[in-house]
């Protein structure tokens, strides 16, 4: 068979011409993109204009070697399944690495290296890595163009599917490259799948090395990242610069980068309200942000749904945007009786990622329907029926879809929003109540900084087991996370008004191992309760650890009694006991835990103990 490459006999070589400005800022792109060309030797370079014509001519050619399957046009229009290495299908953390000058600011939850040591293995692998490739150029705009809290910039890649995701998650086009002329500031962004072809190689589906590495340069604004596809690791703007390098940026000037879900709540009177939420990967983020309320009178409309940027507005208030333009959720469990404003979004131009694809060339995951279909062709291109022992869909296969899609998105959604509350949640079987009130700014920051949740399939490690991931930010956090927690701390400062703050917890389990709470759409009634706290017309009750709902809505719910009151119990040694494992984390960072978390977990146990 001819070989499969995707540089060589593309149909793309009539795009992407070179764009030409006569500026010093534009020399500085263009060499720096020479630089890199140099070092990777691709077989050609192509600019990335951003037009819907550039984007078919891609996929199409992506579709032709081999890399997409094109779903049935007639079930999913403009749709494609592509199927990742088997070895190349969540974050890797463990490959991670914040190369910031000094070992301290990265602290002791990343992985640090010196950056000149750092800069040296990176130059050894990316040497040639490009060879036989397509070396895309993708200029990109976080919020939208030329908006007062977006931020620039370019990935160079070798990866067609990086490049036609990043399309979906970002601004892509001329535009950006136009505003990087005229001298606004850009970060630079540089993937390779790490896999060179020399002349006669036959190419596959999804080029990866083995070797793989995500690396940041906080200071000096750059991100490297070698050997994977994975969006996590390949679409740069999104957790690489909108978290890690923005994270900087934010303790630098001010600002905060959370791995936040972002709506607007409009109660039954009209009032609009606006929630920002930190759950950690697979926690239910993509979920809340397309409530479907159950409760009369209430609704949802989807601002963003894994990333905010915030900033103190002129008024006082902290202002927040979603700087993505797309959703890169999880597929599995997303169904009609969880989430049917996701899959009414993913009806058309979706690019999925290791769902199962039925006969009839749509797709399929776990929980989309009741029933599986009586036969499909699994994650891994293996024929699969419902007697087979593994998913169909791999756990963390996902779907990626423009933001302008979802039936629930805002009609003003690109523009900042004043926060109102915000949630801080992970997945907890036991000790953490439904949801709780933080006392104050202090206690809420606190709140953000012990969450702990149950490891899920977004990144590699143990399914189930419990770790710390305070602000949903482990991952994400570009440095010292004492100096982060210091910094949520002192954004009180900088504000005059400040959102309520929240703890939330869908997924405590009863003895019986099953969820006490619906959750989904039910969530509304939470949220329901937390806009009339802010109103001031919902009354609550004091705990050792915060402030729980007198009353919680839960009419028209089947829900026992004795479910409701387990999902509200607060066990003092349960408590003292996770005092104690958050003084320990707190140790982990020396003395540079901010005095003011110390004395919120002071008194904690204060109130624990005379509970
Ligand atoms: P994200 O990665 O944080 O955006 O999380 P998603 O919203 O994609 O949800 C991740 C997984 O958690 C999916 O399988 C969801 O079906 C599930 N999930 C989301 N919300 C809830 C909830 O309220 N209760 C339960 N039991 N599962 C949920
Ligand atoms: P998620 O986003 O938070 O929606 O899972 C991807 C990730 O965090 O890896
Ligand atoms: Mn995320
Ligand atoms: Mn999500």
């Amino acid at each position: 068979a001819e070989p499969i490459t995707f540089a060589r006999n593309s149909r793309l070589s009539e795009y992407g011409t070179r764009p030409e400005y006569d500026s010093r800022a534009f020399e500085e792109l263009l060499s720096w993109v020479k630089s890199v060309a140099a070092l990777t030797k691709p077989e050609r370079i192509h600019w990335v204009d951003g037009t819907a014509e550039e984007r078919q001519a891609l996929l199409d050619a992506m579709v032709d070697q081999g890399m997409l399957i094109k779903l049935n046009p007639k079930l999913r229009p403009g749709s494609y399944l592509a199927r990742s290495d088997a070895g190349d299908v969540a974050r890797l953390e463990s490959r991670t690495f914040i190369a910031s000058e000094r070992e301290e600011d990265a602290g002791p939850t990343n992985n640090w290296t010196e950056p000149s040591v750092m800069r040296a293995t990176l130059t050894e692998l990316f040497d040639g890595s490009m060879r036989g490739r397509t070396m895309f150029v993708v200029p990109f705009s976080m919020g939208k163009v030329g908006g007062p809290i977006s931020q620039l910039g370019v990935q160079i890649t070798d990866s067609p599917y990086a490049v036609a995701s990043i399309g979906v998650m970002t601004r892509v086009g001329s535009a950006v490259t136009e505003l990087i002329a005229e001298g606004s500031p850009w970060v630079r962004t540089v993937h390779s799948v790490g896999a060179p072809l020399e002349s006669g190689d036959r190419d596959v589906a999804w080029p990866s090395n083995d070797e793989k590495y995500i690396v940041h340069f906080p200071d000096t604004l750059e991100v490297f990242s070698y050997g994977s596809g994975y969006g996590g690791n390949a679409i740069l703007a999104k957790k690489c610069y909108a978290l890690r390098i923005a994270s900087v940026l934010g303790r630098d000037q001010g600002w905060l980068a959370e791995h936040m879900l972002l709506i607007r709540v409009v109660s039954p009177e009209g009032r609009k309200y606006h929630v920002a939420a930190a759950f950690p990967s697979a926690c239910g983020k993509t979920n809340l942000a397309m409530l479907r309320p159950t409760i009369p009178g209430w609704k949802v409309e989807t601002l963003g749904d894994d990333i905010a940027w915030i900033r103190p507005g002129e008024d006082g208030r902290l202002y927040a945007i979603n700087p993505e333009a797309g959703f890169f959720g999880v597929a599995p469990g997303t169904g009609e009786s969880t989430n049917v404003t996701a899959v009414e979004a993913l009806r058309e131009n979706v690019i999925f990622t290791n769902v199962a694809l039925t006969d009839d060339g749509d797709v399929w995951w776990e929980g989309l329907t009741d029933d599986a279909p009586e036969h499909l062709i699994d994650w891994q291109g293996n024929d699969w029926t419902p007697a087979a022992d593994r998913p169909a869909a791999h756990p963390n296969s996902r779907f990626t879809v423009s933001a302008a899609q979802a039936p629930s998105i805002s009609d003003d959604w690109e523009e900042a929003v004043p926060l109102d509350a915000i949630l801080f949640g992970g997945r907890r079987a036991s000790n953490v109540p439904l949801v709780t009130e933080a006392f104050d700014w202090n206690h809420g920051v606190f709140m953000g900084s012990t969450i702990s949740s149950e490891r899920t399939a977004a990144a590699e490690g143990t399914v189930g087991e419990l770790r710390r991931d305070p602000f949903a930010m482990m991952p994400f956090c570009g440095y010292n996370m004492a100096d982060y927690f210091g910094h949520w701390v002192e954004m009180a400062s900088l504000a005059e008004k400040l959102p309520n703050v929240y703890q939330v917890n869908w997924f405590r389990k009863g003895d019986d191992g099953r969820f006490l709470w619906p959750g989904f759409a039910e969530n509304s009634r939470v949220i329901e309760w937390i806009i009339r706290r802010i109103e001031g017309s919902a009354d609550a009750v004091d705990t050792p650890i915060g402030r729980v709902p007198a009353e919680l809505n839960t009419e028209g719910l089947d829900l026992p009694d004795a479910d409701l009151s387990a999902l509200f119990e607060i066990d003092p040694d349960g408590w003292l006991a996770e005092a104690d494992l958050t003084s320990e984390f707190f140790d982990t960072f020396g003395d540079r835990v901010p005095e003011e978390l110390r004395s919120q977990l002071a008194g904690l146990r204060d109130r624990l103990q005379t509970a």
